[in-house]
């Protein structure tokens, strides 16, 4: 017993960032990428002070169960729908996520699975590799949707939405946008982000780019009904969250062409896949990596060890709210 706090890493973490933590804690840091089971949540949480969570680890009153030692539980990452906040503060845990270094990443990720969604780029570099083209091509042949001069939408409009909503601008895209809330004006006008309501997004956008948190609420916000309202030319993009999209009815709707083309970065049930969107050539299917750039991906480990420390009193930021 080193008397030391105790801190949980539950994802493999750059080395710099746990020998800052292991200057404070005994670090149990996981070396190779795994999901656990919530029976392996909660026995790994009644040993530690502190935990540095992946989104995929679920922390709720199961989990919590007999907990008195816990104080903090980090996420890597600014989504926190693994969280079930009123169970955290019930059992006086403090909750921190990592807001803003990733949107700017996420953004440019977004633009990228839209261009290669429209322009056809994965389906293009398989056929490539194996080795189809070699008698020639049709000069009609590979053609996707364009991309610039087109209507973009953006379904939620937080921080990710808006520097979405920027980069329209040397595409010369009109953007459109819904929201719970609409932004305010001075927002809106440096965003060139003009409000709708829902239905007319659906119906107006020819690229559809879904950024809004998961919740009951946003569950299945885009499902067969949404999708039927969606011009048959359009691009869907979901860099959000699995669930907020029926996966099921989106495959069916590309399958049938009543839409075409999709972009998926995150999926209900991750890292499971709908089997019928694996069969598709017109969806770019891609495992969660819309924050992960080195810089991105640095700064939101950072943050997530700098909001430990500081919530446990250590470190240049103690005593400072964490994000
Ligand atoms: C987040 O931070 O919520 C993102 O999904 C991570 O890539």
């Amino acid at each position: 017993m080193t008397g030391k706090l105790k801190i949980w890493v539950s994802r493999p973490l750059f080395p710099d960032v746990l020998a800052r933590l292991a200057e404070h804690f005994d670090v149990d840091a996981e070396a190779i990428e795994r999901k656990h089971s919530p029976e392996q949540v909660r026995e790994k949480l009644l040993g530690v002070d502190a935990a540095l969570l992946g989104l995929a680890d679920r922390v709720n009153a199961q989990t919590l169960e007999g907990n008195e030692r816990l104080r903090v539980v980090a996420n890597l990452g600014v989504g926190y729908n693994n969280l079930d906040m009123p169970a955290l503060t019930r059992g006086g845990v403090l909750a921190c996520n990592t807001p803003d270094v990733l949107n700017e990443s996420v953004a440019d990720y977004a633009w990228a699975l839209m261009l290669a969604a429209a322009r056809r780029v994965g389906a293009a570099e398989r056929w490539l590799r194996a080795g189809q083209w070699s008698g020639g091509m049709r000069f009609d042949d590979w053609l996707g949707v364009d991309v610039h001069g087109k209507t973009l939408g953006i379904l939620g409009m937080g921080r990710i939405g808006q520097a979405i909503a920027r980069r329209a601008t040397g595409f010369d895209m009109p953007v459109i946008y819904h929201n719970r809330s609409r932004l305010p004006e001075a927002v809106e006008r440096e965003s060139r982000a003009v409000y709708v309501d829902k239905a007319s997004l659906l119906r107006q956008s020819d690229h559809l780019i879904l950024v809004l948190p998961y919740s009951r609420e946003s569950h299945h916000a885009v499902g067969a009904a949404e999708l039927g309202l969606m011009k048959r030319s359009a691009v869907l993009v979901n860099v959000a969250r699995g669930g907020i999209v029926d996966d099921a009815a989106l495959a069916v709707a590309l399958r049938e062409r009543r839409l075409a083309a999709a972009a998926l970065d995150v999926f209900e049930g991750e890292p499971a896949v709908h089997p019928d969107l694996l069969d598709l050539d017109n969806v770019v299917l891609s495992p969660h990596i819309a924050s992960a750039s080195e810089d991105t991906r640095r700064a939101m480990a950072g943050l997530a060890a700098d909001n430990v420390l500081a919530a446990l009193g250590f470190g240049p930021r103690a005593g400072r709210p964490p994000t």
